[in-house]
């Protein structure tokens, strides 16, 4: 196991209540009321369904677009941030087929992924793990916390992205929205 492994398991305890669970492209997940966050190294609570990713290193992002991410991104854990969002991802063969440089056209230059993204900062804290290489079906876990009242900036943020070139490339996504209970 990695050593900075984290699983998300969908079952009856965890920090975080589902509120809404949305299949946004294919297959959804069964069940679960709560989402525990659990670091490699600790006892994996029981549940209905686990998911597995590892902290991700930066792909595509320049440096100047990396120091802009610095200078306005929240930390997670914020008190005033009850609210959640865990949006499981994974794209076509299409997309893995593609060099890095194409990828990297559609998810910015063509996609504006980071520059659009940047405008949601600081409201949204943001903290992506890749899951390809542990063989999961998910290539992406994405989290996301904020307060309630900027829950709507969210739905904006992912309505924007889910019509760029570079969601055509997604064939599974799942929507969880969540909310703190401890
Ligand atoms: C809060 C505003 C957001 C910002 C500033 C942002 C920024 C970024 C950045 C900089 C990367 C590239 C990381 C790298 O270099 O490898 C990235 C990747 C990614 N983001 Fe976002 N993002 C935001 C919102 C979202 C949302 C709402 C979703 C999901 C609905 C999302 C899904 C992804 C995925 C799946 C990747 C990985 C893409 C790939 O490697 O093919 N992002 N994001």
């Amino acid at each position: 196991m990695h050593a900075s492994e984290m699983r998300f398991v969908g079952g009856a305890t965890g920090a975080w209540r589902v509120h809404s669970m949305r299949a946004i492209r294919g297959e959804t997940l069964g069940g679960g009321d709560r989402i525990a966050q659990v670091p490699a190294g600790q006892p994996l609570p029981p549940g209905m369904w686990t998911l597995r990713g590892v902290p991700s290193e930066a792909r595509y992002t320049r440096a100047s677009e990396r120091d802009a991410l610095q200078a306005v991104q929240p930390p997670l854990g914020r008190p005033a941030a009850s609210f959640a969002a865990l949006i499981p991802i994974r794209k076509s063969p299409a997309w893995w087929a593609l060099a890095h440089d194409e990828r990297r056209a559609i998810l910015e230059e063509q996609s504006h992924h980071i520059r659009f993204g940047l405008g949601f900062l600081p409201a949204i804290a943001r903290k992506l793990y890749q899951s390809r290489d542990l063989g999961e079906d998910f290539d992406f876990l994405t989290w996301f916390e904020f307060a309630p009242e900027h829950a709507s900036a969210f739905d904006e943020l992912v309505a924007g992205l889910r019509e760029t070139p570079e969601w055509a490339y997604v064939d599974r996504e799942v929507d969880l929205r969540l909310v703190r209970v401890a």
